[in-house]
C-alpha cells in the first residue's frame, strides 16, 4: 500500500527538495512566504513550510520525481492572481513558484506562434508580440502579474475571448512535467497533428491537478489596423444583448470586446477607483464597453459612427461617447479593469462567475437579482462581465452598514439560490475562474456523473499518489 499523503514534510526531505534548486530558491522566511500565501482579495490563507522557485523543466522535473517518491504535496503557483483559492496551499503543501521559468523562448512571426515558458507573464508575452506586428488576444485585468502557466492551467477567458477564444484556443502546443518526473514534450507550431490522442488539452484548465505546465506554444494573429472603443449608456441588458447581435452582424469590424455593466458596479468604481471618471454626462441603468477592430486603417470609424446612430434611433444605445484617442480607449479599459478592486471598499463581497447561452442573459440577471434581494434584503448585486460570452459576474455586496462576517457566512445560500437559476437557464456555475477549493463541493452537484467519473480514473492515472494540489477541482 502507498504510504500516506506528506503535507507538511519532515526536515530531511526539505532539504532533499531545496538540494535541487538550491538554497537561495528553496524560500522558508516567513516575510518571503507571506504574499504567496493569500489572494489579492484576501479571501484564501494558507501556510507552508517551503516554496520552490526551481529556474528549469529539469529542475520542475525533479521536484516532482522526489515529491512522488516521498508522498510530497506541492501546489503550483504562477502569478498568484486566481480567484478560486487554487493556487493556495490549505494544508501545508509546498509551492512550486513557477515565475522563475520566465523566459519567450521563440517568436515566429511567420507561423504566427509564440514559446513562452510557464512563467512569462501574460503582459510581456503580448509586448513580445506586438513588436513583432502580431496581436497576442488573450486579455485580462491581472494581465500584469498573471502567467501563461496559470492562464492555460485555468483556462482564463478575459475580455478578448469573444473575438479570438479562450486561452485553450490560444495554445498550440505544451510541454508538461507529470507527476512522476516525466516530460512530456508536445511543444509542436502544428495547426494540423492528428498523431493519435490529442493529450494537450488534458492540462489547460486542469488547475495543477494533473501536470506542470513548463512551456507553451501560443497562437497568433496579425495585429489590427484600427481599433475604434465606445463607452455606451443602454437601457437594459435585453437592449445589450440586442445591440451585440446588430453589431456582430453589421459592423464592418470585428466585435473585439463587449462587456456589460450595471450602474451600481460603476460607482463603486467612480467612488473607490482611482484616476476613474464617468464617461458619459448622465447616469444609466447599465452600461456596454464595446471594441471593434479591423484590419483595414481607414474607415472603420465612420462606420461605428453610423452603427451607433442606428443603434441609439432603435433606442438599443441611450448616450455614446466614442474613445478619440488610445488614452482615451485606455481610460475606458481601465474602467472595467478596475471593477474586482473596488468592491473590497463596499465590504463583503459573495462572489459567481457564472455562463448562460447569451440570450438568457437578461432573465437570468433579473431572476437573480430578485431571488437574492428576497433572500437578504438590502443586499446589493452589481453584476459585470463578458456579456458577448454569456459569462457574468454576479457579485452581491453587503447590505450598507450590515456586519461583513454575517453577510459573509450566508456565501452558500446566496450560491444555492443563484446556482439554482443558472441550472435553470442551462448554464455553468463556473464560466472561466475555475473550481479549485471554492466549487469544489459543488462540482459533483453539477457535473454529468459519466464525466465526474472519467475526471477521477484520469486523476488516478496521471496523479496515482495524488501530489499534484491535493483538494483542488476533484
Ligand atoms: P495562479 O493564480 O498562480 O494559479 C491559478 C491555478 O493554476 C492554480 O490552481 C495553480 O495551482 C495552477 N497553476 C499555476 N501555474 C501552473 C503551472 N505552470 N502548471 C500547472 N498549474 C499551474 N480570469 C479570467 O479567466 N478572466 C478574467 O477576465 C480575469 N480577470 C481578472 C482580473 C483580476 C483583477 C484578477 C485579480 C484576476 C482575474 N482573473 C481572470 C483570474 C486570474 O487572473 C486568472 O485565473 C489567471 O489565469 C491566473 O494566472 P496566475 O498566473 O495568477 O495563476
Ligand atoms: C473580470 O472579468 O474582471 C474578472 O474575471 C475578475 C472578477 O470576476 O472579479
Ligand atoms: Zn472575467
Amino acid at each position: 500500500m502507498n504510504s500516506p499523503l506528506r503535507h507538511s514534510p519532515a526536515p530531511d526531505v526539505l532539504s532533499r527538495f531545496a538540494a535541487i534548486v538550491g538554497d537561495k530558491y528553496a524560500i522558508t522566511d516567513a516575510n518571503d512566504l507571506a504574499p504567496h500565501l493569500i489572494e489579492g482579495r484576501g479571501l484564501y490563507h494558507g501556510r507552508t513550510a517551503m516554496m520552490l522557485r526551481p529556474g528549469s523543466t529539469a529542475e520542475v522535473a525533479a521536484i516532482l520525481k522526489l515529491a512522488n517518491e516521498t508522498r510530497t504535496a506541492i501546489v503550483p503557483q504562477g502569478g498568484n492572481t486566481g480567484l478560486v483559492g487554487g493556487q493556495i496551499p490549505f494544508d501545508g503543501e509546498l509551492i512550486l513558484s513557477l515565475q522563475r521559468l520566465d523566459k519567450i523562448r521563440e517568436v515566429d512571426a511567420q507561423s504566427n506562434t509564440m514559446t513562452c515558458e510557464a512563467g512569462v507573464v501574460l503582459q510581456k508575452a503580448q509586448e513580445a508580440a506586438a513588436a513583432v506586428d502580431r496581436l497576442f488576444p488573450l486579455s485580462l485585468g491581472s494581465e500584469g502579474s498573471c502567467t501563461i502557466g496559470g492562464n492555460l492551467s485555468s483556462n482564463a477567458g478575459g475580455t478578448g475571448a469573444l473575438a479570438y477564444g479562450i486561452a485553450r484556443e490560444l495554445m498550440v502546443g505544451v510541454e508538461v512535467v507529470l507527476a512522476d518526473g516525466r516530460v512530456m514534450n508536445l511543444l509542436r507550431k502544428l495547426k494540423k497533428d492528428n498523431t493519435g490522442y490529442d493529450l494537450r488539452h488534458l492540462f489547460v484548465g486542469a488547475e495543477g491537478t494533473l501536470g506542470i505546465i513548463t512551456a507553451a506554444v501560443l497562437k497568433l494573429f496579425p495585429r489590427p489596423r484600427a481599433i475604434e472603443t465606445a463607452w455606451l449608456g443602454v437601457p437594459s441588458p435585453e437592449a445589450a444583448v440586442k445591440l451585440l447581435n446588430l453589431a456582430q452582424s453589421q459592423l464592418a469590424g470585428t466585435v473585439t470586446g463587449f462587456e456589460l455593466m450595471v450602474r451600481g458596479i460603476v460607482e463603486f468604481a467612480l467612488k473607490h477607483g482611482h484616476n476613474v471618471r464617468d464617461p458619459l454626462s448622465s447616469p444609466h441603468p447599465w452600461y456596454v464597453l464595446m471594441e471593434v477592430s479591423s484590419q483595414q486603417a481607414e474607415g472603420l470609424r465612420d462606420n461605428v459612427e453610423e452603427f451607433l446612430g442606428n443603434a441609439i434611433e432603435q433606442e438599443l444605445v441611450s448616450d455614446a461617447t466614442l474613445a478619440a484617442n488610445l488614452d482615451q480607449a485606455n481610460s475606458f479599459w481601465h474602467m472595467r479593469h478596475t471593477l474586482t478592486e473596488v468592491q473590497k471598499p463596499e465590504g463583503g463581497s459573495i462572489k459567481h462567475d457564472v455562463s448562460v447561452p447569451v440570450a438568457a442573459i437578461p432573465a437570468f440577471l433579473a431572476e437573480a437579482s430578485d431571488a437574492v434581494v428576497k433572500l437578504i434584503p438590502g443586499s446589493r448585486p452589481v453584476p459585470f462581465g463578458h456579456l458577448g460570452d454569456g459569462n457574468i459576474h454576479y457579485n452581491v455586496s453587503q447590505p450598507i452598514g450590515a456586519d461583513k462576517d454575517a453577510f459573509l457566512a450566508r456565501w452558500k445560500d446566496v450560491n444555492a439560490v443563484v446556482d439554482k437559476i443558472v441550472l435553470q437557464h442551462h448554464g455553468s456555475i463556473s464560466a472561466e475562474h475555475g473550481i479549485g477549493k471554492l466549487k469544489r463541493d459543488s462540482l459533483p452537484k453539477v457535473k454529468d456523473p459519466v464525466a465526474l467519473s472519467l475526471m477521477r480514473d484520469i486523476k488516478g492515472l496521471l496523479d496515482p499518489n495524488g501530489i499534484l494540489n491535493p483538494g483542488k477541482v476533484l
